[in-house]
């Protein structure tokens, strides 16, 4: 690559944030529908039912047929056809052909008295998301009286967060800024990012469990033999 004169923004974090038309009828389904699931793996395993924290195995694809979960389906894979295609616009180059995005695993997390997952980001995969299916309100659950507004949000750490500790800053690189960023959880939202970002759930200790429907997905050509970008933007 050569750059030419002028500014460039390089190495770009693209976030899609989208919201679920609907949602406030779909979700209480979901939730229903996932308590079943949760009941027949924790069964199954030896778990406890009232744990404070659930993840199920990350087949649940397979288990979407039913018209709720495929529109639950249907919305994340559109959206995450909008991010994808948004963030790879240059790369991709004009003339864009159809694309096929792979769910590589879908899960649920269901999580109560304080339960959190510590920072980590995501493999074998260049995409990954997050679906708020049920939490306390917005105002109850800012209320905490620990937690306060960081109260079951999502927080995703940007490429400069590990070279922050004790660096210098001023007005210069004040585009390094925030170094961190919060995402509420809102049900009826997705949240679309890149696999790579780490990224944490923090604590949550509401009224209703927080349930969370979270993906991995990679993006191919949709014809085969051309799943390479030299291929794809050849033409
Ligand atoms: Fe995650």
């Amino acid at each position: 690559m050569t750059l030419g004169p002028g500014c460039h923004g390089l190495w770009p974090t693209p976030i899609g944030v989208y919201r679920l038309p609907g949602a406030d009828e779909l979700n209480p389904l979901l939730a229903r529908m996932f308590g079943a699931l949760r009941i027949s793996q924790a069964q199954a395993r030896g778990e406890p039912l009232d744990a404070a924290f659930f993840a199920s195995d990350d087949d649940l694809l397979r288990r979407l047929q039913l018209p709720e979960g495929q529109r639950l389906v249907r919305f994340i894979v559109d959206s995450l056809q909008d991010t994808v295609g948004r963030a790879n616009a240059a790369a991709w180059g004009p003339g864009r052909r159809p694309l096929q995005v792979a769910i590589e695993g879908l899960w649920i997390q269901c999580s109560r008295a304080g339960a959190f997952h510590d920072a980590h980001n995501h493999g074998n995969c260049s995409w990954s998301g997050v679906y708020v299916v049920q939490v306390d309100a917005e105002a109850e659950r800012k209320a905490h009286p620990t937690y306060g507004t960081a109260h079951g949000v999502t927080r995703f750490y940007g490429p400069a967060f590990a070279q922050l500790g004790g660096a210098h800053v001023d007005l210069g690189n004040a585009y390094l800024q925030p170094p961190h960023v919060d995402v509420a959880p809102v049900p009826g939202q997705l949240v679309v990012f890149p696999s790579w970002l780490p990224h944490q759930a923090l604590p949550y200790d509401g009224r209703a469990e927080r349930i969370v429907v979270s993906f991995n997905a990679s993006v191919h050509a949709a014809a085969a033999g051309s799943d390479r970008l030299h291929d794809y933007a050849a033409t």
